[in-house]
């Protein structure tokens, strides 16, 4: 990301919006009519089961409330998705399947065009890139899909998603350049039809589908329509949106003019990305979307759901910045202030880099974001509350058609109120939070509350940093609800009555007011309710605590299970849809699905531990089972089954033992045959940062994109040199090293953005190496070789070029005393942009010799490896591989993610690649926040062998590790996870 230039652009931007605004065309604007003819309702119920096998089309239409499928209101909650980062396609189900169960009806996807491209014209959608089967498991799930294929993303990946290739494409990225142009149709053509075939239009479940990305500086208007154009040209009917950047003040927005979009959309990341201070709130603004267009609905594009992590803090303090008193806040906030129906929030899960895939200057190996779902799949508090809200704004209807309203009198000038109110049904919704959203006092109010049912005097109570959002006027299934200052969890017409859950904060007081012609028989099941009826209205009043329960009969509606619990207890609940009527389920760690057959419920669940599992399902329920095993269960006053289900078995992982070590770096010998690298002569790049001196050695200009690349430079010496002075630019954190016939000179670190003339850093990368006396001679041919670090590439956020198109590798080199040329070759990943090992793909390796050897392999370790473990044996500066293997056993039905743990010093000057069967997962640095990698299942043999290689890159002498496997959790459940097809050897 952008970190602190993302606010200093502004003016940059207002400049450009000027601009911007000097170029008017037609805007194509309007609903969108599918070519599709309505059919079934596939829409705004959360509770959708998987797709029939026979896909329904469907009309997708908006108007400036909400999208709409088949004519009926969809309220769009996504969570934004990387499958990128997560290489292990069946666990793309496990991640989506977690993702409907906190409340999502919608997940958003990049499409990540370098992750498929290795070289022009060459493409590749198998394997962990087979996104087709993504968007199958989005259909079978019944998640809608906002579809965001760039051409650029952003999103700290390599290249904002470019591939490097494009470094060396002529023409400004992001603008209507003729070079690039051909390029992005090329990538479009590719992914479009795959889009096209998944759109809800056909059956599937893409809705939206978002052309660009924050595109908001040097913006080109033929540039953005003719994204649109070709969209369109291949087959995408849905909506068009746009993504723009930070808040509406950023223009061009492309809400009118050549490139609107139809239903533009606004991101926002209100908490800044200050992870090191997750106390400070609101850095950024309030963050209320804004409206962009009269005839469309309000769309939260991405909302702050997580953190980069700028200051080096740790994820967990991302979460924290982020976590539920902010979402609670911000989230309900925007909600009412903003009307907005769609939403994306950006991260649900974030995954990680593996390979090489991270935008090196905003993020490591890790894309854990401080996500509600961790990068090792585990759901968290933050979890909970997006169950909250998002059970919430699924299951009440009338929120998908508001306008803003009057909202109650506070009589506590501490309580702010703001409303909405269905035009329609009259039922209002209104937030209460502090006034000054940065306090956290205990405040209580009474509001005088005029609702479709009558004025109230209603108590509320605002503890900490908290807001609720309260309704009153609304037909809850059969019920009529006056006003409650409990929050609707959800609600559900089960087994013949209205199951209901409410909440409030533990302690809190809470009253809620139902309607009915005549006085209803009140049983309270538990906990402690009172109640009383006068005039048409049950009253009950309550505090807040663990789960109580009320059984309202006759009263002339249908009976009504009501449950009033806290926040904890609410939480407790999922929610699943079957192909009747959903189920309620509680005790669990998480329900994935649940089918109701005969009299019996079954269960796809997931089990920390033994516990009640307790069901609300149909009437007739009498069985349960439990991931295809019987519970036994009985049923309950509440006329749920109640059985108890057990945990997963214990597991131990095995001690890494066995270890064997090989060192390499042949290519710092002088003797070295390099006659089959790549000759290093070119004078020209299309890089807008210029070399320092010919030729130029830009690793991206030869082909070598990825990862590590060696250099030689040869050079006949005068017996009169000094030193080396070289530059490398790598990314942030990369070093580079160099060795002078054989010997070696030392490491520097890697430059991060070589600008043209940058004042700060006007010679970035740079390294000055003494050259020791006597070992060059007169006359004598020298070689110097050195090994630089790709971290990675630089985004394109600000469309310029400058970034994206910065060098990787050498951007200099020269040596004082030498006199005459150095003749240079270069060498990187095996086949170059030709990729060797193409189920695993480009960002998997760079051109460490034991790479190109293919010692990452499980099948080929090529010559003799010495026994030695990496605990107590230090390592000379250079290259070392230690390799060893291990079995694993894990219990079938059970879900343990497993990491792989470095210990040992902070400031120790080595960093290890860590392959597992072949695939880089990740790259280790002492001192970086990292000590966990998560090893995902599927490439990661649950049961069986396991071949673990690290590639360690020595600055100085270090002892690595110690290294350790560790269970970060232990679930009974999961899904099933077969190996990702790769080559062994
Ligand atoms: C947004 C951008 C995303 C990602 C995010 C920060 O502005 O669109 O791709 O970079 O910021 O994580």
């Amino acid at each position: 990301m952008r970190g602190s230039t993302r606010r200093s652009l502004a003016v940059l931007l207002a400049v450009v919006a000027f601009m911007a605004s000097a170029l008017t065309a037609t805007a194509a604007v309007g609903t969108v009519s599918a070519a599709a003819r309505a059919n079934t309702a596939r829409a705004a119920n959360p509770d959708r089961p998987a797709n029939a096998a026979v896909p329904k089309r469907h009309v997708v239409a908006y108007d400036r409330y909400s999208l709409k499928v088949d004519g009926e209101r969809v309220m769009l909650w996504t969570g934004e998705f990387h499958y990128f980062r997560l290489p292990s396609p069946d666990l793309w189900r496990d991640a989506l399947e977690k993702i409907r169960a906190a409340g999502f009806n919608g997940v958003s996807l990049y499409f990540h065009w370098g992750y498929h491209s290795p070289k022009p014209g060459v493409y590749d959608f198998t394997g962990v890139r087979d996104v087709d089967r993504l968007l199958r498991v989005a259909d079978e799930l019944g998640l809608y899909v906002v579809a965001r294929p760039g051409p650029y993303i952003n999103a700290e990946s390599t290249g904002g998603g470019f591939p490097a290739w494009l470094k060396n494409v002529p023409g400004r990225a992001r603008s209507s350049a003729p070079g690039y142009t051909a390029a992005y149709r090329d990538w479009l053509s590719h992914i479009n039809p795959i889009i096209a075939r998944h759109q809800v239009t056909r059956g599937g479940s893409v809705i939206v589908y978002n052309a660009e990305n924050e595109y908001a500086a040097n913006t080109d208007a033929a540039y953005m329509q003719d994204i649109q154009n070709k969209a369109r040209a291949d087959g995408i009917d849905v909506p068009i949106t746009h993504n723009q950047c930070c808040d509406a003040s950023w223009t061009p927005t492309w809400a009118s003019g050549q490139g609107a979009v139809q239903i533009p959309g606004v991101d926002d990341y209100p908490q800044s990305f200050n992870c090191d201070t997750p106390g400070i709130w609101g850095t950024w603004g309030p963050g209320v979307t804004e409206r962009l267009r009269d005839d469309a609905p309000v769309y939260a594009a991405e909302y702050q759901a997580g953190s980069v992590d700028v200051n080096s803090a740790g994820f967990d303090k991302c979460r924290e910045l982020t976590g539920p008193d902010y979402m609670k806040v911000f989230y309900k906030s925007n909600l009412i202030a903003s009307g907005a129906t769609m939403y994306g929030y950006y991260m649900a899960f974030g995954g990680t880099n593996w390979g090489w895939l991270a935008q090196p200057n905003d993020v490591g190996t890790s894309y854990d974001y401080g996500a509600a779902i961790t990068e090792h799949r585990q759901l968290t508090t933050k979890y909970d509350e997006f169950k909250r809200q998002g059970y919430f704004v699924t299951s009440v209807a009338p929120l998908t058609r508001t306008d803003p309203s009057t909202a109650p009198v506070s009589d506590n000038a501490a309580v702010h109120t703001e409303a909405r109110a269905n035009p329609d049904t009259g039922t209002q919704f209104v937030l209460v939070r502090h006034a000054d959203r940065s306090t956290s006092t205990d405040e209580s109010a009474t509001l005088t509350w005029t609702t479709p049912d009558g004025t109230y005097r209603v108590p509320v109570r605002v503890k900490g940093r908290d807001a609720e959002i309260l309704v009153a006027g609304y037909d809850l299934g059969g019920q009529r609800l006056a006003w409650s200052n409990s929050e609707i969890l959800t609600h559900a017409h089960i087994g013949g009555k209205d199951v209901a859950v409410l909440y409030g904060g533990a302690g809190t007081a809470g009253a809620t007011v139902l309607r009915y012609p005549s006085a209803p028989k009140v049983k309270v099941l538990d906990g402690s309710v009172r109640s009383s009826y006068a005039a048409g209205e049950l009253r009950l009043d309550y505090t807040h605590a663990g789960l109580a329960r009320v059984l309202i009969s006759d009263g002339g509606r249908r009976p009504l299970l009501l449950m009033l619990g806290t926040d904890e207890s609410a939480a407790s609940f999922w929610r699943a849809g079957t192909s009747a009527a959903p189920v309620l389920v509680r005790g669990t760690s998480l329900v994935r699905s649940a089918r109701a057959t005969g009299n019996a419920v079954e269960l796809r669940a997931d089990l920390a531990e033994a516990g009640d599992v307790e069901v609300f399902g149909p009437a007739s329920s009498r069985r349960l089972v439990v991931d295809g095993r019987a519970v036994p269960a009985r049923v309950t006053p509440s006329g749920s089954l109640l059985g108890r289900a057990a945990g997963p078995r214990p597991v131990r992982l095995p001690d890494l033992t066995g270890w064997r070590t090989r060192t390499e770096a042949p290519e710092a010998q002088p003797g070295f045959d390099d006659s089959r690298w790549t000759v290093a002569d070119k004078t020209t790049t299309e890089s807008p940062i210029k070399p320092k001196n010919q030729p130029v050695l830009y690793a991206d200009d030869y082909g070598y994109h990825y990862g590590h690349v060696w250099y030689r430079g040869r050079f006949t010496a005068t017996g009169a040199e000094t030193s080396v002075a070289l530059n490398a630019v790598t990314g942030k954190h990369g070093i580079y090293q160099a060795w002078l016939n054989g010997r070696y000179l030392g490491s520097a670190a890697g430059g991060v953005q070589a600008d043209t003339d940058d004042p700060v850093n006007p010679d970035p990368g740079r390294g000055d190496f003494p050259i020791p006396a006597g070992l060059l001679k007169k006359g004598e041919k020298a070689t110097l070789s050195v090994l630089v670090g790709n971290m990675g590439h630089n985004d394109d956020w600000v469309a310029t070029d400058i970034r994206h198109k910065q060098p990787r590798g050498l951007t200099g080199a020269a040596i004082a005393g030498a006199r005459g040329l150095i003749s240079w070759r270069i060498q990187g990943a095996e086949g170059g942009e030709d990729v060797a090992d193409r189920a695993r793909g480009p960002l998997n390796n760079g051109g460490l010799f034991g790479e190109r050897a293919g010692w990452y392999l499980p099948g080929r370790t090529g010559g003799p490896w010495a026994a030695a473990s990496p605990a107590g044996r230090r390592l000379a500066p250079g290259v070392s591989w230690y390799r060893t293997t291990f079995r694993l056993d894990l219990p079938k039905g059970q879900d343990v993610p497993v990491a792989l743990r470095f210990g040992g010093a902070e400031d120790a000057r080595y960093r290890v690649l860590l392959f597992v069967n072949g695939w880089n997962l990740g790259q280790y640095i002492p001192g970086r926040p990292q000590r966990d990698f998560a090893l995902p299942a599927g490439l990661l043999r649950e049961r069986g062998h396991n071949t673990l290689a690290l590639a360690v890159v020595a600055e100085q002498s270090a002892t690595v590790g110690p290294v350790s496997l560790v269970a970060m959790a232990n679930h009974r459940g999961g899904v099933l996870v077969a190996p990702v097809p790769a080559p062994e050897r």
